[in-house]
């Protein structure tokens, strides 16, 4: 399993260093325009190595998209990250340049890449890549709903009191602060709906809190986060790369399902070698759909923005 990783920035080098850490690709390449950069980056990882006893080949490289050929998966972490107070929406103008130009360049050398989209504002970026790359459409994966669950998950355990292993719990829809949908009705603390145990203001108080969590980040930080974003990326590669069949919430280009059509936006999907093996449909409640509706309205008024 060959991945490749562009933009060797905070998130980039995160999911790299997990990904190796796991221990299940044979090579990660690590690839950014800086010079020298995420040959650095690849050699301070390749050093650890020894210490945290993995195999992976982290390599690194400067804007040569020739030592990316034939990778298995490609993640385009590259792009500007949000400052305080920014909205991802409002990175579109840079990052949408970059990814196209980065998501040509990857298909060029691995015509059969399954591409995994990080780069904000992600939903739209995901779509940018299925215009100009032409790929199938199981295998281009944006990477937000896999991060909002987390966040989601962390706000859960934090009001029960409980570990988060004892959590489960989703996000759908658009990867932003505000259309964002986390299920609080499906939410479980060990199989039992946490409602039993949250009021519905403690809810609502959970609910917002996963909403604004990148935000709340981007205040605390001065950037964008990057330990959970490269975490929740190094999970969907090795579902993948190990054909797991595992339920995530991605943002895919939807042809029908949950009554959309040409748009990506989060959902549940099964993730295998295949990159997208299904799209899941779940029963949403009457509110549920609403607010997935005003989600998908504010995904499309922001793929406006690509023309
Ligand atoms: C976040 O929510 C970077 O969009 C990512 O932290």
């Amino acid at each position: 399993m060959k991945v490749t990783v562009v933009g060797a920035g905070a998130v980039g080098a995160s999911c790299a260093e997990y990904i190796a850490i796991k221990d299940f690709a044979e090579e990660v390449v690590l690839l950014d325009i800086k010079e020298g950069f995420a040959e650095g980056k690849a050699m301070d990882l390749m050093q650890t190595a020894s210490l945290m006893s993995f195999d992976t080949k982290i390599t690194g490289t400067t804007n040569d998209y020739s030592k990316t050929a034939n990778s298995d998966v490609a993640v385009i972490t590259s792009g500007i990250p949000r400052k305080p107070g920014m909205t991802r929406e409002e990175l579109i103008g840079i990052n949408a340049g970059i990814v196209k130009t980065v998501s040509e360049n990857l298909v060029k050398h691995s015509p059969n890449v399954i591409l995994i989209v990080v780069s904000n504002p992600m939903d739209t970026m995901a779509y940018l890549a299925h215009k100009v790359t032409g790929l199938p459409k199981n295998k281009i994966i944006g990477m937000g709903g896999a991060l909002d669950s987390a966040r989601f998950k962390y706000r859960l355990a934090e009001a029960l009191e409980c570990p988060q292993s004892d959590v489960d719990g989703m996000v759908l829809g658009m990867h932003s602060d505000t259309g964002m949908i986390p299920l609080t009705r499906l939410a479980t603390r060990n199989s039992v709906p946490v409602s039993n145990f949250l009021s519905n203001d403690r809810l609502a108080q959970v609910l917002e809190d996963t909403k604004v969590g990148g935000a709340t980040l981007t205040k605390l930080l001065g950037t964008s986060a990057w330990y959970a974003p490269g975490a929740a990326v190094s999970s969907m590669v090795q579902a993948i790369a190990c054909d797991q069949k595992k339920m995530f919430p991605c943002s895919v280009l939807l042809d029908g399902e949950y009554g959309m059509k040409d748009l990506c936006i989060g959902v549940p999907v099964i993730l295998g070698k295949n990159g997208i093996e299904s799209i899941v449909e779940i029963p949403l409640s009457e509110e549920e759909k609403e607010i997935m509706e005003k989600s998908a309205v504010a995904v499309r008024d922001v793929n406006a923005l690509l023309n």
